[in-house]
């Protein structure tokens, strides 16, 4: 395993914040903050400012992801956002399996799966997110939940369309609460996701897969969880409203 092969993503995931003027300042802001990153920036914004972000950051090299979509290219669904929509609006990433939509909205593996292979067919990137609870973490099941939620979300896609997935582990309990799992923890739970991987598609493709780490990660704590041989970046929620805040964790990212 080599780090140094897998390129650093830092995201960010606004979540149901911003409305478009502060999306348009927020990202106007972070352009000049973030210009010179060693790694990828994504900003995941609601579906209302997708057109305002992505006019934003047109020409720089922040880019612009959704926060879901729906399996179905098209029909009765009403509410939901299929790939298609977003790929045709120029949004080249998609957030699925959020543990929030799987506490709040029902999300169940089978339903991430459903959306990750659509996100892929439609060329969108996705940002996979898998993730014990406290209280599995309290049972020490989490490596069977992380084997669980990766298996199951990835059931179908084949090797070649595993370099369009980008995995974020976010242990729930560490997720806007301000408690950070250790750098060990991320670590040794980012490494064991990889061999789950490695399982599935052989040692290349777990070698070249970004596994980002997300819950609670800010400027302060990145440098520390970034440092782990097996977290390739990070999915930040509250510290990516923030421009210096999000941009700190973008040049952690960036070190050599
Ligand atoms: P947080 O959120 O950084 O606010 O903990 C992370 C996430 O939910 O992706």
């Amino acid at each position: 395993m080599n780090k140094s092969l897998r390129k650093a993503v830092i995201a960010g995931n606004w979540k149901m914040n911003k409305n478009r003027a502060e999306a348009k300042a927020l990202i106007a802001e972070l352009v000049p903050l973030v210009s010179e990153a060693g790694c990828d920036v994504i900003c995941c914004v609601p579906f209302t400012d997708l057109e305002t972000a992505r006019k934003a950051a047109d020409g720089t090299n922040i880019k612009i992801g959704a926060q879901n979509c729906h399996w179905a290219e098209n029909g009765a669904f009403t509410a939901e956002i299929s790939a298609g929509m977003l790929k045709e609006m120029g949004v080249p990433y998609v957030i699925i399996g959020h543990s929030e939509r799987r506490q709040y909205f029902g999300e169940a593996d089978e339903t991430v799966n459903k959306r990750v292979r659509a996100a892929l067919d439609a060329g969108l990137t996705v940002i996979l997110c898998v993730g014990e609870l406290l209280s599995q973490r309290e049972q020490n099941i989490t490596g069977e939940i992380c084997a669980m939620q990766t298996k199951i979300a990835l059931q179908g896609v084949s090797k070649d369309a595993l370099k369009n997935i980008i995995i974020a582990y976010e242990p729930v309990w560490a997720i806007g609460t301000g408690k950070t799992a250790t750098s060990e923890q991320a670590g040794e739970a980012n490494g064991f996701i990889r061999g789950v991987v490695e399982d599935l598609y052989g040692k290349d493709a777990a070698n070249a897969i970004t596994i980002q780490y997300g819950g609670s990660m800010n400027a302060k704590n990145a440098e520390e969880l970034l440092d782990q041989e097996h977290v390739d970046g990070g999915l930040i929620g509250g510290a990516s409203l923030k421009a210096p805040d999000f941009a700190a964790i973008v040049k952690a990212a960036s070190r050599p």
